[in-house]
């Protein structure tokens, strides 16, 4: 590898064909990275070349289907995309558990999102308010003007609210325009409506706007659901017990529940990729959210109910669309749509919910019994034999052998394919 100069100007304006050749000045490609950085999915090179900028190539992972899923009483078939082994098997293995009574309630979901913009440089707060007020309806009118196709179908902006802060730059007034964006994510309109309202807002109230932003901590678009997951299939009393203590931990450690969260986010964030939604707003508002109190804790609550079974519920926001964004445009994103059936994006975020709180169940199952690393070891085995060069009628066999000698190592998958070929 020679030394790399970063300071490349007009690397965007190249071709994907001429980015591979700058970047071979730098890298000795062989043929089989090469046809790798060729080779573009589903996409076009001219289509992929339009989705962000300075694109190289195409990043595959793998999507699965997590099964056993029933929430508001319809069945559902998990889409998720991700690379951790083990996941898919345990949404599919904790919906299993819940399936026995009945599955996931989630309750409705609006999908309001809140547009903050930032008003500065003001003498008066209260007057400027009681202004924002008296304008209100004029204000909302050029809001929902941006959009008026959104108007149209019901959504819109409906209010406003303010939040005064008290800063090193002093005071500013934060408005909060709340807008149904109906089955979008919702940040591009939301966006494009607090960047129109700017102008106006100085104008009648003498103060200047600086940010105008969507906000993804989406507190009016939460998403709730619960299930009863069944004693018995969980591994009995015993069991249930370690996961009531590993809820307790979380409840009262945030460097548990910032883990017990992360298991959450497994399932939340795979459907989220899957369906071409936005994984770091919903990751930025589920952990703001977890905070919101002042102590970061557990994104899910468990008790027994009277049967002595384990119920589990999960709050948090969900800002997840059905149109919009790359939902419509990534070939898999579209297909991951059409599998998982769902017709709005309140529909989208109860059944992200319940993939939440299932994750979540199995992870603390596994946790308290056997703990994670035995299913883990069992995937990760098989990867590291076919890395190791094992064929594939041999991976299932050194992969066991792998696991028996406790070393999961590339190194030892050759010395065992070594042996067995003696
Ligand atoms: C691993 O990806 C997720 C877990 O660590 C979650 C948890 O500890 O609850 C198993």
């Amino acid at each position: 590898m020679k030394d790399i100069n970063s300071d490349i100007s007009g690397f965007y304006k190249l071709s994907i064909e001429k980015r591979h050749q700058l970047l071979g000045k730098f890298f000795e490609f062989d043929s089989e990275e090469k046809g790798i950085l060729d080779n573009f999915g589903y996409f076009s090179s001219k289509q992929i070349d339009t989705l962000i900028e300075n694109v190289i190539g195409s990043f595959n992972l793998p999507m699965g289907i997590a099964c056993n899923f029933k929430v508001n009483n319809k069945d559902y078939l998990i889409p998720m995309v991700i690379e951790e082994p083990s996941v898919v098997a345990a949404a599919s293995n904790g919906a299993r558990f819940a399936r026995k009574h009945g599955g996931f309630y989630s309750e409705k979901v609006k999908s309001i999102m809140i547009s903050q913009i930032q008003l500065t440089k003001l003498e008066d707060i209260e007057k400027t308010k009681k202004i924002i007020l008296e304008n209100k309806n004029i204000l909302l009118k050029i809001a929902n003007d941006q959009d008026p196709f959104l108007c149209k179908l019901g959504g819109g902006a409906f209010d406003f609210e303010f939040k005064e802060l008290s800063t090193r730059k002093g005071n500013m007034l934060i408005i909060h325009v709340l807008v149904n964006v109906l089955d979008a994510m919702g940040a591009n309109v939301v966006n494009t409506m607090a960047e129109a309202l700017s102008p106006y807002i100085e104008e009648l109230t003498g103060g200047k706007v600086y940010l105008r932003i969507v906000s993804n901590l989406a507190n009016y678009r939460i998403a709730r659901s619960r299930a009863i997951f069944d004693t018995e299939l969980l591994g009995g009393e015993s069991v249930v017990e370690g996961m009531l203590n590993a809820y307790e931990f979380a409840l009262a450690d945030p460097f548990r529940a910032t883990t017990h969260n992360k298991g959450i986010m497994n399932g939340i964030i795979a459907l989220t990729l899957a369906t071409g939604n936005d994984t770091r707003a919903i990751e930025a508002g589920a952990h703001a959210y977890a905070s919101l109190s002042g102590k970061y804790l557990p994104l899910t609550k468990f008790d027994l109910d009277s049967n002595g079974n384990l119920l589990g519920e999960i709050e948090m926001p969900l800002a997840l669309g059905i149109i919009g964004g790359m939902t419509k445009i990534h070939p898999m994103a579209k297909l991951a749509l059409k599998i998982l059936n769902v017709k709005t994006a309140e529909e989208l975020s109860q059944v992200a919910a319940a993939v939440g709180l299932a994750q979540n169940v199995a992870a603390l199952r596994a946790l308290a019994s056997e703990g994670i690393q035995k299913g883990h070891m069992a995937l990760h085995s098989r990867n590291i034999a076919k890395l190791a060069g094992v064929p594939d009628e041999l991976v299932e066999k050194v992969a066991e052998i792998l696991i028996k000698d406790k070393k999961i190592r590339i190194d030892y998958a050759k010395e065992v394919l070594k042996t067995i070929k003696k």
